[in-house]
């Protein structure tokens, strides 16, 4: 094993939620003007509130502690209890909120299949229904969209795609929210606006805290009296957060500043994409690597995903689990081409020393 590996920093690779905040966001914490946001008075969160309206084309927006957060005042202020919930089965909704679609908000989750996150619109034709309820049946309250899509590897949805699931919905009068943990990643990747991805969803939400570098928050954004709506909600699950200006001010930095920055992680995950590509093509494909996401397939080394990341970890490299037997890495602010090259090279040295059972099919 290489010498130095004890004296270097580590790569962590687990998600772009490590990220730090920058030193302006730092000053401009120290210079944020506060008030009791509980109470509607914190300048600095209105005025976060009015950029990210603005930049997704909405009529106001929401600062909340959480995407999770995010999304579930979302649900509960498109859907009263009762109705179905329809999503892409591996949606970050349906897979890693703790049921909340169900057991917070009472509705019917209706996962449906999908390919590179992206909702089967055969099967959405089939499954969607008026929202009121028929004799028999529930009606769909709510659909919602994932872009960038975390379990597709930051696969980001097409316009073209995002524009009919909305026009379906629209044609039945049925709300559609957007998860948009990483919704510049996808407009940086797609060449577009967050306004034009937006636009094809009443309720929108995106991160501050992931690659966009701030330590905490999520703004949802959507009409104003959806937004009045979400406001409650986000009070009856203490999301309400006072001098939340703090927060506000690293956000409001984070749209300005560490947008278009994103296109350097999307370049450092392409390169990993292909080194890992080159130490054995059936780990990743790097065509899939469209943002700042990499999954990367261990079954082919027959060795369990837990040995790979122990014998990482030896090389002052953390990437996390993702399904079962995948590897995810997340480039983010801290990651240069260096450490990209750092992995690589872990690889092929792992891969010529490990003992590994025979490659499966
Ligand atoms: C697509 C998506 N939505 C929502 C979330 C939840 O964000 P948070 O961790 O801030 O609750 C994540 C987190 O990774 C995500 O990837």
């Amino acid at each position: 094993m290489t010498r130095f590996v004890n004296t270097v920093p580590l790569i962590d690779l687990r998600s772009d939620t490590v990220t730090k905040p920058t030193q302006t966001m730092l000053d401009r914490m120290v210079q944020a003007e506060l008030g009791d946001d509980g109470r509607g008075d914190d300048p600095t969160v209105k005025q976060l509130e009015a950029l990210a309206a603005d930049r997704l084309g909405k009529e106001a927006g929401l600062f909340l502690p959480s995407g999770t957060m995010s999304n579930q005042v979302a649900i509960l202020s498109h859907a009263g209890r009762g109705g179905e919930a329809i999503g892409e089965a591996d949606s970050h909704i349906f897979r890693s909120e703790m049921g909340g679609v169900s057991l917070l908000a009472g509705l019917f989750p209706r996962p449906l299949p999908g390919t590179r996150g992206a909702i089967d619109l055969a099967s959405l034709e089939a499954t969607l229904r008026p929202p009121e309820m028929a004799a028999n049946r529930l009606g769909t309250a709510l659909v919602c969209m994932e872009t960038t899509h975390n379990a597709a590897g930051g696969a980001v949805l097409p316009l073209d795609h995002m524009r009919r699931v909305y026009g379906m919905c629209a044609q039945k009068g049925v709300p559609v929210h957007l998860d948009g943990a990483r919704l510049f990643n996808a407009a940086v990747a797609l060449g577009v606006s967050a306004r034009e991805i937006a636009a094809y969803a009443d309720s929108a939400t995106f991160c501050v805290s992931k690659g966009l570098s701030a330590p905490v928050g999520s703004v949802l954004t959507g009409s104003a009296a959806f937004i009045a709506c979400a406001r409650g909600y986000r009070r009856m699950l203490g999301g309400n957060m006072r001098q939340a200006g703090l927060l506000a001010a690293c956000g409001i930095v984070a749209l300005e500043q560490l947008v278009d920055r994103l296109a350097e992680d999307h370049v450092n995950a392409r390169r990993l994409a292909q080194g890992l590509h080159a130490v054995d093509d059936r780990l990743v494909d790097p065509a899939a690597v469209e943002t700042n996401i990499v999954m990367t397939d261990m079954r082919a080394t027959g060795s369990p995903v837990q040995s790979w990341l122990d014998a990482l970890a030896k090389y002052k490299i953390a990437a996390a689990p993702a399904q079962s037997g995948i590897i995810r890495f997340v480039t983010h602010r801290h990651i240069d081409g260096a450490d990209i090259d750092r992995v690589v090279a872990a690889f092929r040295e792992l891969y010529a020393t490990q003992p590994r059972r025979p490659f499966t099919a």
